[in-house]
């Protein structure tokens, strides 16, 4: 939620911030603002809308000179989109200048402080708050007022903090929500996320929990929240900057769908040696493993979504009993964990909120925990016992998908390793999955190669006002993974349903020409499916349905069949969500959505 940049250099500040909100915008989008400091004065632009709009606003930058600054891009928590709520945020004299991403969760009480005390406010923000509370502990030292804020204010921040009276210095920091630094050429940089910054750099500092970055034109100084100075090691980021941008594809969920093949195989690769599976980095002897005796999968959206499919997996190979939680519950249940349970959280950033939350509680109250993360050094991965990383590179469009895919193949290495420890699959068997594991991306490219088709039958239901999805045991986990991906972009009512449910109360929303999307890959309930995709039929439902290679008589019931490459009934999870990727992409891109920036949305939910 939200993105900040900052940077101080020899070059105008004013395009480097825009061209770093623009590699930001999907972790907000409402509002955007840039503040550029001149060495004397402190110019501000901001507007309500796209990134656009502020850059029209200055011509590119062009209206404020000046070689430092801070901007932002905005994901409304507190006060309405507007203007006046957009960041950069000031005290009275203007004189102090700050962005912000995360929630000061006891704004209100320290609002009505600093009114008390004469401040003014102009804005619904909590982050205008910390504007205040740095001036009332400004007294000549910078570092001492940042301090003494950070001990005032609970909740989440990374802060980008400018100081009309200390020119030639930007100042940053962090507690709980992203923030990198990066050293470049021609001056340095803050941001939320690599890629607003890759383009001048690729040696970035993971900035840590209350730790606080001093930025020069040519130097970079780290304090601990005491303001002692403490030394930090900068990584090299390896990805190539194209791996940030749309590399000619009108999306980039586009894109992100076409890099499954190759995400998938960098997840697998080093986690297959000579026929066995491999996973140094889960940091379990086979013994600790053979102790778990429950495991929890605890995430948010799409990720928990890989869970539900997990589940299935899991305990049909390593016969270990599987609770799949949302984290957003989970934290707030008083689940039952002991020693032997094994907790693993899921996520992409690494810094959804109650994914994190859920993980601390976990780890708290004694459990191991294990972070399947995509995004390195995020908050999950530094905090989670073992972390497994996904290799799907960076995700930009705010709808999951590679990453998506990646998640599931981490989870189906974990199960294998569990059961290869624990002596529950034979060893044909285990080299067979091995086999088909090693196939998935072949399979997916060829899946890929029928968009087309899939475009045609996505351009008749761009008007449609409800669609479901139906399936049983893992078709239900594909099921909720094509409902989300359809109605989060194309803003179209869809539901998914275990097939046999649906006649238990939501079949009375079945009308003429509803579409229902049934998901039919597991072999042994393949009859019981067509008898649920009878049921909807007779009610006068359109029937798509999503089945294996050879499922010819699926052609009695269905109105339109997409054809999936046979695998093992474990994986068919990541070949039957491409159509549904796909279709969900058709549906919105015909309906002129914004498919890479969907309305109220953001990548990153780094709030409750
Ligand atoms: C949907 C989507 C979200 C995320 C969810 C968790 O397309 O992307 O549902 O899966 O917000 O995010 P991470 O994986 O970053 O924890």
């Amino acid at each position: 939620m939200c993105g900040i940049v900052g940077y101080i250099g020899t070059e105008e500040a004013a395009p480097v911030l825009l061209d770093g909100l623009d590699k930001l915008e999907y972790r907000g989008y409402d509002s955007a603002g840039i503040a550029v400091f001149d060495g004397e004065k402190i110019q501000v632009a901001k507007a309500r809308g796209r990134l656009k709009v502020l850059n029209e606003m200055t011509h590119g930058g062009e209206k404020l000179p000046g070689n430092c600054g801070i901007g932002h891009t905005r994901w409304a928590t507190h006060g309405i989109p507007s203007d006046k709520n957009a960041h950069p945020h000031f005290n009275e004299t203007e004189s102090i200048a700050v962005v912000h991403n995360g929630i000061i969760e006891n704004y209100l009480k320290l609002k009505k402080l600093l009114q008390e005390k004469g401040y003014k406010f102009t804005s619904e923000t909590d982050t205008e708050v910390v504007a205040h509370l740095l001036d009332y502990y400004y007294k000549g030292d910078p570092l001492e007022a940042i301090i003494r804020t950070m001990r005032r204010v609970d909740g989440s921040y990374a802060l980008g903090i400018m100081f009309q009276e200390h020119p030639g210095k930007l100042f940053a920091v962090r507690k709980d929500s992203p923030l990198i630094a990066g050293k470049g050429k021609n001056g340095n940089l803050i941001a939320s996320d690599v890629p607003a910054v890759l383009k001048y750099t690729r040696d970035v500092y993971f900035i840590q929990n209350e730790e606080i970055v001093c930025l020069e034109a040519d130097e970079l100084n780290f304090y601990n929240i005491d303001g002692e100075p403490i030394r930090k090691e900068a990584v090299t980021i390896q990805w190539d900057v194209s791996a940030a941008e749309k590399a000619g594809y009108e999306h980039f969920m586009l894109k992100e769908i076409y890099e499954q093949p190759k995400a998938v195989l960098d997840t697998l690769n080093p986690r297959i040696r000579e026929g066995r599976i491999e996973i140094e980095e889960l940091g379990m002897s086979d013994d600790e493993i053979r102790a778990i005796k429950k495991i929890y999968i605890v995430a948010c959206g799409s990720a928990y979504h890989t869970g539900v499919s997990a589940k299935y997996v899991f305990e049909g190979l390593a016969r270990i009993p599987v609770e799949v939680d949302l984290a957003s519950e989970f934290r707030y249940r008083n689940p039952i964990l002991d020693p032997e349970t094994l907790l693993i959280v899921v996520s992409q950033s690494g810094e959804t909120a109650d994914t994190l939350a859920a993980l601390r509680e976990a780890k708290q109250r004694g459990v191991r925990t294990l972070g399947i993360v995509n995004v390195v050094g995020s908050s999950i991965a530094r905090e989670a016992d073992n972390v497994m990383y996904t290799w799907a590179g960076p995700e930009i469009a705010v709808a999951t998908t590679k990453a998506y895919s990646t998640q599931l193949i981490a989870e189906y290495l974990l199960a294998m390793k569990f059961a290869q420890v624990k002596g529950t699959v034979s060893t044909a068997e285990m080299d067979e999955m091995i086999q088909e594991l090693k196939q998935l991306p072949v399979h997916i490219e060829m899946l890929l190669d029928h968009k087309e088709k899939i475009q045609r039958f996505a351009n008749r239901y761009i008007a449609a006002k409800d669609i479901f999805f139906i399936g049983r045991g893992i078709d239900y986990a594909i099921s909720l993974e094509g409902s989300l991906k359809l109605k989060e972009i194309s803003y179209i009512h869809s539901e998914a349903y275990p097939a046999g449910e649906l006649k238990h109360g939501t079949i009375s929303l079945i009308e003429e020409g509803t579409l229902v999307a049934a998901v039919l890959t597991q072999e042994e309930l393949y009859k019981k499916m067509i008898s649920n995709m009878v049921e909807v039929k007779t009610r006068g439902a359109f029937l798509l349905a999503v089945t294996n290679v050879g499922n010819t008589e699926v052609e009695k019931a269905a109105d339109y069949v997409i054809y999936i490459p046979k695998t093992h009934k474990y994986f068919t999870n990541s070949l039957a969500v491409i159509p549904l990727q796909l279709f969900g992409y058709y549906v919105a891109l015909g309906k002129g959505c914004d498919v890479d920036k969907p309305r109220n949305l953001a990548k990153s939910v780094t709030v409750e």
